[in-house]
């Protein structure tokens, strides 16, 4: 039976009866066999920046970037829902600037969009719905916070931290988001978290309690440089590739490659 296509109201409704697994892609064939293998929604996460771009932090990455990836992960046409992140001040400067950012993303191919932050982004949050465009939370580890942070810092450590994440969460509901990401916290905080909304709570790095979760693709096939201690490997495509190539390396030096049946006379 064919896939029905998944939506922000669908991936709302999981709560409670399915877990939500979600996973980032970042181009049109990693999306088409990530969309096979049945994720619920695909992230076209801003870590594009340091597992796809190499950079340091996720930063530098743009929105002329991201418009880019989402079009390549849309053209996919994946069941799985699309959600593209906001890089770095596309929405931190105010409401309009937001709508005017996360409409170029819908246009592109997104179907929901993901900002960082809770309480401090409501007005944000609370315009992209009120015209449309569905937005996912994310708060705990907000990773474009890395320089004030000082570095990819577990947060809700503290009673006010765990506090903070749960009115973060209760304040992204409110403002309307179907979903919430919640990156590395305590499990227990995460489970607070989740148990204080009506809204799916989708985790990494936070434990077990959750609606879902959500890891970065290279993370899970083995082709992150300095995977996070929370992410679980399933794969070695670094080793799958290096074999490739150096294989084909040797065959064309030895001139075994191209043979018969790969030329014509
Ligand atoms: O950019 C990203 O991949 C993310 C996930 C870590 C949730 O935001």
């Amino acid at each position: 039976m064919e896939r029905r296509k998944i939506t922000a109201r669908s991936i709302t409704a999981m709560k409670g009866r399915e877990k939500i697994a979600m996973i980032t892609a970042y181009d049109y064939p990693t999306a088409k066999l990530a969309d096979a293998a049945g994720v619920d929604g695909i992230l076209v996460g801003d870590s594009l920046g340091m597992v796809v771009l190499g950079l340091e932090n996720t930063l530098g990455v743009t929105l002329t970037d991201m418009l880019i990836h989402v079009a390549a992960v849309a053209r996919a046409k994946p069941k799985a829902l699309v959600v593209a992140d906001m890089p770095f001040m596309t929405y931190e400067t105010g409401p309009r600037d937001a709508l005017r950012n996360a409409a170029k993303l819908v246009r592109a191919g997104a179907e929901a969009v993901k900002p960082e932050g809770g309480q401090e982004i409501f007005d944000v949050v609370e315009k992209l719905v009120k015209y449309g465009i569905p937005v996912m939370g994310h708060v705990g580890l907000n990773p474009q916070r890395v320089l004030s942070l000082g570095g990819f810092r577990m947060m809700g450590k503290t009673e006010e931290q765990a506090k903070k994440v749960i009115e973060d969460v209760k304040a992204l509901e409110e403002a309307g988001a179907f979903a919430v990401v919640i990156e590395f916290v305590p499990a227990s905080v995460a489970k607070a978290a989740t148990e204080s909304v009506k809204i799916p709570t989708i985790c990494i790095g936070a434990g077990p309690y959750c609606d879902g979760q959500i890891l970065v693709l290279h993370d899970v096939i083995g082709l992150s440089e300095r995977p996070p201690s929370f992410a679980k490997r399933y794969a070695d495509v670094a080793a799958a590739i290096r074999n490739a190539v150096a294989n084909y390396v040797e065959e064309v030096k030895k001139g075994v490659f191209p043979s018969a049946d790969h030329y014509r006379d």
